[in-house]
């Protein structure tokens, strides 16, 4: 994937994400919306795996087919609102690995506090998808993937549902080899790191906190 930034303009996805903005979208839609679109967006973000070729037999005859090749891929959630992304990614993927890195954005600073991290060995040999719903200041997840590449990570992508320029531009100023999926970029963050128009605290909307 060559692009820094790759916007998933399917109309499916655009229109599950529309109904995901609307305050009025309830908790259950919101999660359910949330597994459907994260499909979507996996498909995206899985679109350069390398493959192999393996022999089977069909009922008809012998055949050389393709597998995905290497170790399995690493999913790695930014608690706790990569969770909601992690689950669709996982029914399409299944056989992945998975990590967790607990950040929380301190309200005043707006900037990452670790208190977890607890990811797959041999991180170097794996494609690692770091997801997490918002992109927003960026700096949670310039945080995680330092951390990711701590830990010995060489091939990382940044999945997200929505971003603000502004988490783009710190993404490519200390990340720029990490390329960002994502289904909109919207306009602005607001003075308290909020997307805006965005979708709310994605925690709390599909957790159903406040
Ligand atoms: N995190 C969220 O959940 N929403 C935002 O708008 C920004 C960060």
């Amino acid at each position: 994937m060559s692009e820094h930034l790759t916007v998933v303009n399917h109309p499916l996805v655009q229109h599950k994400l529309s109904i995901m903005r609307d305050k009025n979208t309830s908790t259950a839609g919101f999660r359910q919306l949330l597994r459907e679109i994260s499909q979507l967006l996996a498909y995206e973000v899985t679109r350069e795996m390398p493959l192999t070729m393996r022999a089977i037999e069909t009922p008809l005859c012998e055949t050389m087919v393709p597998v995905l090749a290497g170790k399995k891929l690493a999913l790695v959630s930014i608690l706790r609102a990569g969770n909601g992304l992690l689950d669709g990614i996982l029914d399409l993927v299944p056989s992945a690995r998975v990590g967790f890195i607990g950040l929380y954005r301190d309200h005043e600073t707006l900037q990452p506090v670790q208190y977890y991290f607890k990811v797959p060995s041999e991180l170097d040999d794996r494609l690692v998808i770091l997801v997490d719903p918002m992109l927003a200041t960026g700096n949670s997840s310039a945080a995680a993937v330092d951390l990711l590449k701590k830990a010995g990570a060489t091939n990382i992508r940044f999945l997200c549902l929505l971003a603000a320029p502004e988490g783009v531009a710190r993404m490519k100023e200390a990340h720029p080899d990490v390329p960002i999926i994502t289904a909109a970029v919207d306009s602005h963050l607001n003075e308290h790191g909020y997307i805006v128009p965005g979708l709310g605290d994605a925690g709390d909307r599909m957790f159903g906190t406040k």
